[in-house]
């Protein structure tokens, strides 16, 4: 696809046309003054004038911040942790999340793969804990990547009778560039070829260091069969969640995340929605993704219809007039007319940036180093 002239390069190098043309013959691409470049000839031409490019795609942004209130510090109250759990397949997050819930989710689901990011809350000690149970394939790396984006605290389970694996590696760096803080949860401890000090070992590799060891990361030898270690995992959830004072804003019209969505037969769409700021209440307008809707039913994660939702709840809701994607941001608006407005311009912002009229390369996207 076409981002930028041959002409226009050769304006933002501060170089002739003919140069550049010369230039690019010689890299092997041919090409007039008109030609539109594509991104390995622009970067290629820009390497070999030794002019570093740094590309700015104007996709569909999340702008939602800008219709949100303000708060003010007074307004921030005490929220749930959000807990994603990753790891590698097969290490137990599914049996983990279970566990918690002390329901059975791994037996209802296809195959025992988790398919979903689904989310549930828990309370311990008379404190609530937001979960966010991410699946383990690598085809659904994007999803988990997004999965980061909403989380406060990522408990990476590890088997002790496998080892640190890709996926292990992943979701350490998943969390480290979401840079929330990492639970390791040494799981199948009842195993007993497990050897927990083998995955302490390991890890240190990726700097997580246990504190017995001189390090910061709290490490957790747990079985979620069993169900041994979990008191001692979700304290230390808490434990985090108390240092690192997890606000927010309950007095304000709901912002979040879509965790997941689909089209219900009965319900028609049907999106899991993460409140992250605010309070949603049945009757608010809102917009998901490119999607517009209003709150007809709301329910928690046990089933149980709610009248309004606060930060860090996770909620089904019904009422919307397409189905969101996971991942995308949710705002509630108190007028209707202007979430739909609003809906509708972001689905054609979509559009647009989707038939790549939004993706050229302006001049200001090039930056000259040297
Ligand atoms: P994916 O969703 O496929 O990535 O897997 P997962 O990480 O969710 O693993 P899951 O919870 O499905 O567990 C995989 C297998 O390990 C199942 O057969 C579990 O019964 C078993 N398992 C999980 N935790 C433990 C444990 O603590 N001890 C033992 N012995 N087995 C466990
Ligand atoms: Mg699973």
């Amino acid at each position: 696809r076409g981002t930028m002239t041959v002409g226009e390069m050769a304006k933002a190098l501060h170089k002739d046309a003919s140069e550049v043309i010369k230039k690019l013959l010689f890299l092997g691409v041919m090409a007039t003054i008109n030609q539109e470049l594509d991104l390995d000839a622009i970067q290629l031409l820009a390497s070999d004038y030794g002019v570093e490019v740094e590309l700015k795609i104007p996709v569909e942004e999340d702008k939602f911040e800008q219709f949100e209130e303000k708060d003010e510090e007074e307004d921030l109250m005490e929220r749930p942790p959000v807990v994603t759990i990753m790891g590698h397949v097969d290490h137990g997050k599914t049996t983990l999340l279970d566990a918690i819930r002390k329901t059975n989710v791994t037996e209802g689901e296809a195959g025992g793969i988790t398919q979903h990011i689904g989310a549930y809350q828990v309370e311990t000690h008379g404190k609530k804990i937001t979960f966010l149970d991410t699946p383990g394939h690598e085809a659904f790396t994007s999803m988990r990547a997004r999965g980061a984006q909403v989380t406060d605290i990522t408990i990476i389970v590890v088997a002790a009778d496998d080892g640190v694996m890709p996926q292990t590696i992943e979701a350490i760096a998943h969390a480290k560039a979401a840079k929330v803080p990492i639970i390791v949860a040494v799981n199948k401890i009842d195993k007993p070829d497990s050897n927990p000090d083998r995955i302490k070992q390991e890890l240190t590799e990726y700097e997580l260091v246990p504190e017995e060891w001189g390090g910061d990361t709290i490490f957790c030898n747990i079985s979620a069969k069993q169900r041994i270690g979990l008191e001692n995992l979700l304290d230390m959830i808490l434990l985090v969640a108390e240092v690192q004072e997890y606000k927010a804003n309950p007095n304000k019209r709901a912002r979040g995340t879509v965790i997941e969505a689909e089209l219900d037969k009965g319900k028609g769409p049907v999106a899991r929605v993460l409140i992250q700021h605010g309070t949603l209440k049945v009757g608010d307008s809102f917009v998901a993704g490119v999607c517009f809707g209003r709150v007809r039913a709301m329910v928690n994660d046990k089933g149980k219809k709610l009248k309004e939702a606060g930060p860090s709840t996770p909620v089904e809701i019904t009422g919307l007039t397409e189905v969101p994607q996971a991942g995308d941001p949710f705002l509630a608006f108190e007028d209707e007319r202007k979430a739909r407005a609003i809906a509708e311009k972001r689905a054609i912002t979509l559009r647009q940036s989707e038939m790549g009229a939004n993706s050229r390369v302006t001049l200001d996207d090039l930056y000259k180093q040297i």
